[in-house]
């Protein structure tokens, strides 16, 4: 049923007002330094339920709960060293730890698509960051888009999206790091990097003193990690270095184009730009060529995503 989607903002009175809706079991989009994400309370099974409707998401796709405190993640899950090491480098921030829970969680079902693992993060937003502290419980959220769509970076982007389908958007301005977090899980106690994302693996790898494994070969996977993912309407063609008849171009560094991520080659900068730079050439109508970025740092964020948006379509 169509609902009226309020517009609020990072004061007092907006927070409290989504802090609220979370409360009464009512969807809130919110801002993340990554993506905006999607907010239900995550040990109510309805609202939870909702997010799958209003985002038209497969449901064997599990949600990453977001928490306050690095602390609280001791209530859901069993700890390891590794595990211990990377939240205490990188949360809060744009790191997802998927580890195993225990019996008596109080998650919902439905947030872990039924796995015996829930996936975590602590995020480093200071309006997430207040909006679970006033809320003072686990907050279910993916990004905050139609299932199969391009990531939100602004409350624009959300609203596009899903405007009259969840009770409100908390609006903070764009998002800093704008590709999705960096998932790692583990199989034992080795480190899994199941998605590349808003810490780089050469970040990981230099905390641990090893690359994380690759999935292939360990028996934990990423349910979810769709191939055709992130996609814009028209057709998109990778390692571009100028357009064809009917392709805008996404630049980078020297390859230029109708929008460029960062025309000095900033990794950085690029993340931040790519999905509302995509927004924008979808917005154009037509097919989107892009140019080359280095598979390095940040850029196998950038470079994943683009793949996925490339992908046939299912
Ligand atoms: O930056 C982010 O991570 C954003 C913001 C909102 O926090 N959230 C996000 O959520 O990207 P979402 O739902 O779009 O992606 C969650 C992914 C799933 O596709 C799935 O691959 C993985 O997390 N995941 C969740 N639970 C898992 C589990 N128990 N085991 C393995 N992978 C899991
Ligand atoms: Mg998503």
């Amino acid at each position: 049923m169509p609902q009226q989607t309020l517009h609020l903002h990072a004061t007092d009175t907006g927070l409290d007002r989504a802090a609220q809706l979370l409360k009464d079991g009512a969807l809130v989009a919110l801002p993340t330094e990554t993506v905006y994400g999607l907010g239900a309370d995550a040990r109510n099974g309805t609202a939870v339920a909702a997010i799958y409707t209003a985002k038209g998401r497969p449901s064997f796709n599990p949600l990453i709960v977001h928490l306050a405190a690095p602390d609280d993640a001791k209530k859901y899950v069993v700890w390891n060293a590794s595990a211990q090491a990377l939240a205490r480098a990188f949360w809060p921030g744009p790191l997802t730890l998927v580890l195993p829970l225990f019996s008596d969680h109080g998650l919902s079902s439905l947030v872990t698509a039924g796995l015996p693992t829930v996936a975590l993060r602590v995020p480093a937003h200071p309006t997430a960051h207040r909006l679970l502290t006033a809320f003072g419980g686990p907050v279910a959220a993916p990004s905050a888009n139609p299932s199969g769509q391009i990531s939100p970076t602004t409350a624009g982007h959300v609203l596009e999206g899903l405007s009259g389908r969840i009770a409100a958007v908390l609006d903070d301005g764009p998002c800093t790091v704008g590709v999705e977090s960096t998932i790692i899980g583990f199989d034992g106690s080795t480190p899994v990097l199941l998605r590349e994302g808003g810490i780089t693996c050469e970040q990981i790898t230099d905390l641990l003193g090893q690359a994380p494994a690759a999935p292939q070969g360990s028996n934990i996977t990423a349910p979810g990690q769709l191939a055709s993912h992130y996609a814009p309407r028209g057709n998109v063609r990778l390692n571009a270095q100028a357009p064809h008849e009917g392709e805008h171009m996404l630049g980078f560094g020297a390859v230029d184009g109708v929008l460029n991520l960062s025309p000095d080659g900033d990794l950085a900068e690029a993340a931040a730009n790519l999905f509302e730079y995509f927004h924008r050439l979808d917005a154009l109508g037509g097919a989107i060529a892009v140019a080359p970025i280095p598979q390095m740092g940040l850029g196998r964020a950038i470079n994943d995503r683009l793949a996925r948006a490339a992908a046939p379509r299912g």
